[in-house]
C-alpha cells in the first residue's frame, strides 16, 4: 500500500519524525528558515498532510495549489496561520497543540514579568559595560513583584497558569475575559472578575495579555489602552505581536506612560533590525520562544504527530479545531 504524502515544514523532534516517517511518505524542509511561499506551494501539491509552523501561511491559495490535502497539523496552540473556514469548506482538518505548552508558556511568562520588573536585561548589560562603579542606593531600582496586582488578559489555560504563578508571589489576580470562569474556578484560581477592561487597566500594576488573535483582539492594546495604565505598569505579551499596536507601545514606553514592558511576539516576525522598540531600555524583546523547552517542544511535535495521523486516516483529530469539516 503506498504510504500517503505528508510535507513537514521544519525540522521538529527526532522521536516525532521517526513516527512520521514510518507510516508516511514523509518530506521534510531541513533549513533553519521557513519554506519561502512559492516552495510550499510546490511542495504541497501531492500532499495528503501538512505538518507546520506559525511561520506557514495556509491560505486559499496554498489550498488550491494542494487537491489532495486532508489535514494541517499545527504545531502550536495558536493558528492564525490558517484560513481555518476555508479548510473547512473543503473538508480539510486543522489541528493545534494546546494544553502540551501551558506551563512552560506561563512559565516564561513570569520569568518575563519578573525581569521585566526587576530590569535584569538592563542590569547584565550594565555589568558587562563595565558600568558597576560601587554599590548604590539608587542603581537600578525596580518594581515590586510581591503583593502587586496583577491583571490577566485572557484567562484561558495559560492565562490560569499564570495567574497561579501570581498567587505564589502573594499577588491580587485580576481578570478580563469575554467569558467569565464560574465561581468556583475563579475561588480555586484566587482570581477578581473585572467586566471592564478599562478597569483591569487603571488597577493592575502588572498586565499580561493571553489572548488568540483574531479580527477583534488586534491592536487590543493601544494609544488609549496605554493611557489608562499607571505610570509603574508592566506589560507582558507572550500570546501574539498585533494584539499590541507597537507604535503606541514604543510612545508609551518612551514617554515614561509605563515602567516597561517584556514581549515574546512582535506585529513582524522577526522585529525589523531599525525598529525604534530596539533602541529602549525598558523594553526587553524576546524571539517567541515561550514554549521553548526542551520537553515542551518535544511534546508539541509528538502531539502534532498524532494529529496529522488521525487526520490522514480521515478521522478527527484528538486536537482539532475544525472537527464540523467532516460533517456533512
Ligand atoms: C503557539 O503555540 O502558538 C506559540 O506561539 C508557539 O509555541
Amino acid at each position: 500500500m503506498t504510504k500517503p504524502r505528508v510535507f513537514v515544514t521544519r525540522s521538529i523532534a527526532q522521536e516525532a519524525l521517526d513516527k512520521i516517517t514510518q507510516v508516511t511518505d514523509m518530506e521534510i524542509w531541513p533549513e533553519e528558515l521557513p519554506p519561502p511561499y512559492e516552495v510550499l506551494l510546490e511542495k504541497v501539491r501531492d500532499a495528503e498532510g501538512l505538518l507546520t509552523t506559525l511561520n506557514d501561511k495556509i491560505n486559499t491559495t496554498l489550498m488550491d495549489a494542494a487537491p489532495k490535502l486532508k489535514v494541517v497539523s499545527n504545531y502550536a496552540v495558536g493558528y492564525d496561520n490558517i484560513n481555518v473556514v476555508e479548510a473547512t469548506k473543503r473538508h480539510i482538518v486543522v489541528s493545534n497543540t494546546p494544553g502540551v505548552l501551558t506551563g512552560t508558556t506561563a512559565d516564561f511568562t513570569f520569568t518575563l514579568l519578573m525581569a521585566a520588573a526587576r530590569r535584569v536585561v538592563e542590569a547584565d548589560n550594565y555589568t558587562r559595560k563595565g558600568q558597576w562603579k560601587t554599590w548604590g542606593p539608587k542603581i537600578l531600582l525596580g518594581q515590586d513583584i510581591h503583593n502587586a496586582t496583577l491583571g490577566i488578559i485572557g484567562l484561558g489555560r495559560i492565562g490560569a497558569e499564570v495567574a497561579k504563578r501570581g498567587k505564589g508571589f502573594n499577588m491580587k489576580v485580576l481578570y478580563y475575559d469575554e467569558i467569565r470562569r464560574s465561581e468556583e474556578e475563579e475561588r480555586q484560581l484566587g482570581v477578581e472578575y473585572i467586566p471592564k477592561l478599562a478597569k483591569l487597566l487603571s488597577s493592575a500594576d502588572f498586565i499580561t495579555v493571553h489572548v488568540p488573535l483574531l479580527p477583534h483582539t488586534r491592536h487590543l492594546i493601544g494609544a488609549v489602552e496605554f493611557g489608562l495604565m499607571k505610570p509603574t505598569a508592566v506589560l507582558i505579551n507572550t500570546s501574539r505581536g498585533p494584539v499590541v499596536d507597537q507604535r503606541s507601545l514604543y510612545e508609551a514606553l518612551k514617554s515614561g506612560q509605563i515602567f516597561a514592558a517584556a514581549i515574546d511576539v512582535t506585529e513582524v516576525e522577526p522585529i525589523p533590525p531599525d525598529d525604534p522598540l530596539l533602541t529602549l531600555d525598558n523594553i526587553i524583546i524576546t524571539p517567541h520562544i515561550a514554549s521553548g523547552s526542551f520537553t515542551t517542544r518535544k511534546n508539541m511535535a509528538l502531539m502534532a504527530a498524532e494529529n496529522l495521523f488521525a487526520g490522514l486516516r480521515g478521522q478527527i483529530p484528538p486536537n482539532c479545531v475544525n472537527p464540523e469539516a467532516l460533517r456533512d
